[in-house]
């Protein structure tokens, strides 16, 4: 009899626990048989644009994190990237910048935005390059000449070597030398540049290289992989304010970039699933868009992961928010005490050459979710990886119309950059993944036009 009470009392609570979520977190989906995408219109003075980031195509950034990693091999004596390809020579970027350039306008894109190579202007503490610096200047003012509003990074992903070795991103006291790189390139190019991002996806950042350890460092620290996070949030809070400061800081529109991705169960009855996810939301999205909606941090899971900011100053200091997004993830919880979930797919799902399912609705979804900040949104980065360019056309349709239908219900989304310009080193992936508008041969860098780019170039005229 006590059995059966005490199993009707938590079957109880379990359902209304798989209800509770179940209806609170719905998984978005739509019928798109009845969707006319083409019915989408576009202010004025909507932006679009294109990115990249230096290490991905510039070539020859043999003096970062990244370079150091690519010629690592792991504790079994693997290499650390896909095949042991490297970075190297990338798309040569670095000299071919002005037919790229020209390829940029071909797409009648209005904006470009591309990193700066930290590692190249400043390749010692406190020791900048000249020549790197007047590189940049040329490629703002061939940008310039085309028309070509430029967007720039200051962090994606990359760190000089030194600044590795000084610990980075670990030590809080480090952003330091993080914000005396940021003014000095903000003191040589905002008289040209009104567009810049701070950090890119600080969150990638930090649960790739301290907690799946598949970026570098390479670490495997939950409680470290937090405290990164909220040292690259500070980051962009301290850089923020003092570019804003500085001459042309109050003209300047600077931003964070954030990457959003919705996980949702696999298993929709099953608790274990549906904690797995909440756990991951909290890290992966929530840490971030507390910080930047109230300058607070709080997230404690026992045994995993603590910690408590409060910032006074960080709440909305962003003029925009731009949000990266790919696509969502259906995770099923694993017993493992490390890694306490696996990603899984449908046979339903359409899938890119990632693992990642194409999923529109997302970036509706994700759109809904940053305008909690209160700013205006830009879609820094959204893309395909389909080399054999079957999916993209489609692609681009669907995600841009579901960033439209969010701009119709009256978010204020301000520009589109589709990733990226061109293939590139795709990080652990190496060059396999072809995220380009333009495919790249990389034997003799020539460059072409993919067809499923077509859409992308079709869309942007008729918004004209
Ligand atoms: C990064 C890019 C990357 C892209 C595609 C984003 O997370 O900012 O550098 O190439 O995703 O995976």
């Amino acid at each position: 009899m006590i059995f059966l009470i005490i199993c009707g009392v938590f079957g109880f609570f379990y359902i209304s626990a798989i209800l509770y979520f179940h209806y609170k977190y719905p998984e978005l989906r739509w019928n798109w048989d009845n969707i006319d995408t083409s019915k989408i219109k576009f202010p004025k003075s909507f932006s679009w644009g294109t990115a990249t980031a230096s290490h991905q195509v510039e070539g020859n950034c043999i003096n970062n994190n990244w370079y150091f990693w690519e010629n690592q091999k792991d504790e079994n004596g693997h290499p650390r990237i896909k095949d042991n390809q490297k970075a190297g020579a990338a798309c040569d970027h670095w000299n071919r910048y002005k037919e790229d350039i020209k390829l940029i306008k071909n797409l009648g894109v209005t904006h470009y935005r591309f990193s700066l190579e930290w590692s190249k202007i400043e390749p010692n503490k406190g020791d900048y390059n000249q020549n790197v610096i007047n590189h940049y200047s040329e490629v703002i003012d061939a940008l310039i000449e085309q028309k070509i509003t430029p967007v720039i990074t200051l962090h994606h992903f990359t760190n000089p070597i030194w600044f590795d070795q000084l610990g980075a991103f670990e030590k809080e006291e480090n952003i330091t030398y993080f914000l005396s790189f940021c003014e000095m390139v903000f003191e040589k190019y905002s008289s040209k540049v009104k567009n810049w991002c701070t950090i890119n996806e600080p969150e990638v950042y930090s649960v790739m290289g301290y907690f799946a350890g598949i970026f570098p460092p390479g670490k495997k620290e939950p409680q470290l992989a937090v405290e990164v996070l909220r040292n690259l949030l500070v980051a962009h809070t301290t850089v923020y304010h003092h570019l804003k400061n500085l001459p042309n800081g109050k003209n300047s529109k600077i931003g964070i970039v954030k990457n959003i991705m919705q996980f949702d169960p696999y298993r929709r009855w099953n608790l274990l699933d549906w904690i797995v996810c909440r756990v991951t939301t909290k890290i992966y999205n929530g840490i971030a868009l507390s910080y930047l909606e109230k300058g607070a941090i709080k997230v404690h899971y026992p045994f995993f992961v603590k910690l408590n900011y409060q910032s006074k100053i960080a709440a909305q200091a962003t003029d925009f928010f731009g949000l990266n997004y790919y696509s969502h993830s259906h995770l099923k919880f694993k017993f493992d005490s490390y890694e306490f979930f696996e990603n899984k797919f449908f046979s339903h799902d359409t899938m890119t050459d990632m693992p990642y399912v194409i999923y529109p609705e997302g970036l509706y979804r994700a759109i809904k979710k940053a305008e909690k900040i209160k700013r205006p949104i830009i879609i820094t980065e959204n893309g395909i990886a389909d080399s054999k360019d079957d999916r993209r056309g489609l692609f681009i349709e669907k995600y841009i119309y579901a960033m439209n239908k969010a701009m119709q219900e009256g978010i204020n989304v301000e520009g589109y950059f589709y990733w990226s310009l061109m293939d590139n080193f795709e990080w652990a992936e190496g060059y396999d993944m072809r995220f380009g508008l333009y495919e790249v041969n990389f034997k003799n860098q020539k460059r072409t036009l993919r067809k499923g780019s077509q859409k992308f170039i079709d869309i942007i005229n008729d918004s004209k």
